[in-house]
């Protein structure tokens, strides 16, 4: 297969020393972009990177092709520059995401990992996350119940794969999930994610989105391994939330500091309520509170939300998919050829 030998060739560029001599352990504070491209390149020069898709920090996300396969097949590249207190080789991202194998989660293809500079290699999607799909190429400001079902079907199926393996993604959002010409999602970003095998209970660092944090996350509660799952869900219920009304459950608009303890009290005053003009059904709104509820003890866990009536019942999704198939959707190349066609699907 042709991902297994990518895998064994990106392998062997692992074996790469990372005595370069181009100083690249003296921190990514030192390191002005012109360094970052050298750094890059050397690790990867297997590797063509014409344009930068995404940048944050010591983060570079490349839209690159592999020079020894000779087609134009793209694929994303992620590179990290370690900070110093990161220094382990093997970064926590490569380690977790590469024990992880689903059709809904992006499949590592290959890695490069040492001291001081990690990469991650992925097939390219070309609608990137969900947030970009729903406002570049759908244009719209929310998304329908019907798509919503949709996705939860299968974004639910990677979150119980990630529990079951003991896996907390811990960062779940619009831009975590990728977006492929088939309308398939794939989760993605385990940058955060964190391995609670053996463990009785977690204390976790503040780190996630804001906004979509738990409450429990924001008051940096000790949490026992049994509501672990509660976290992700929670998060999930930010994503269907705000994916369906186009504000936060929990508005931080007001609370742009980022502050979280204030977040967290605001959280605990506060009652969940729904925007009123929007078209959505009580077993959806049922289903939101569920996920949201601020008492992680109330809170669905991963088994509870498949047994819902609204993920269960599944009807919106078979009559969507059907309609699907009866236009052959599926079948056409991209779907961006035509994207209003499909915007009438899933009103
Ligand atoms: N395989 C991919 N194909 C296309 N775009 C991608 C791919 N992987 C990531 N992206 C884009 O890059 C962004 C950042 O990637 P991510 O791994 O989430 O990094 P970060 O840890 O900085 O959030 C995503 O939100 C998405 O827009
Ligand atoms: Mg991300």
């Amino acid at each position: 297969m042709q991902h297994n030998v990518f895998f064994e060739d990106i392998s062997s560029i692992s074996s790469k020393k990372s005595s370069s001599g181009i100083g690249i352990n003296t921190g990514i504070d030192k390191l002005k972009s012109e360094d970052l491209k050298e750094v890059i390149n050397y690790y990867l020069n297997d590797f063509e990177l014409p344009d930068i898709i995404y940048q944050k920090n010591n983060i570079l996300l490349y839209k690159g092709y592999y020079k020894k396969i000779n087609t134009k097949k793209s694929f994303a590249i992620k590179c990290i520059i370690k900070e110093k207190k990161q220094n382990k080789v093997l970064s926590k991202e490569i380690s977790i995401h590469q024990k992880l194998k689903h059709y809904h989660i992006i499949d590592l293809l290959g890695y490069y990992d040492c001291n001081s500079f990690s990469s991650l290699i992925y097939d390219y999607m070309k609608y990137s996350d969900l947030h970009n799909f729903q406002t570049t190429f759908l244009k719209r400001s929310i998304l329908s119940e019907t798509f919503l079902c949709y996705l939860t079907g299968q974004i639910l199926e990677a979150i119980k794969y990630i529990h079951k393996n003991k896996i907390l993604h811990l960062d779940i959002k619009q831009k975590n999930i990728l977006v492929n010409d088939l309308m398939q999602f794939k989760l993605i970003d385990f940058s955060i994610s964190l391995d609670y095998k053996n463990k009785a209970y977690i204390i976790l660092p503040l780190a996630g989105s804001f906004g979509y944090m738990s409450p429990e996350v924001l008051n940096r509660k000790k949490i026992s391994v049994k509501d672990a799952s509660k976290i992700d869900i929670f998060s999930f219920g930010v994503l269907l939330y705000f994916s369906a009304f186009g504000i936060y459950p929990y508005d931080i608009n007001d609370l742009n500091d980022r502050d979280y303890d204030k977040m967290a009290e605001y959280i605990e005053i506060k009652t969940l309520t729904f925007p009123d003009g929007y078209k959505v059904s009580n077993k959806f709104k049922s289903l939101l509170q569920k996920c949201l509820d601020k008492n992680i003890e109330n809170r669905y866990n991963i088994h509870n939300i498949f047994n819902d009536d609204w993920v269960k019942g599944g009807e919106i999704i078979k009559e969507y998919k059907e309609k699907l198939c009866n236009t052959n959707i599926f079948l056409i190349d991209s779907i961006s050829d035509n994207i209003l066609e499909f915007n009438n699907y899933i009103k």
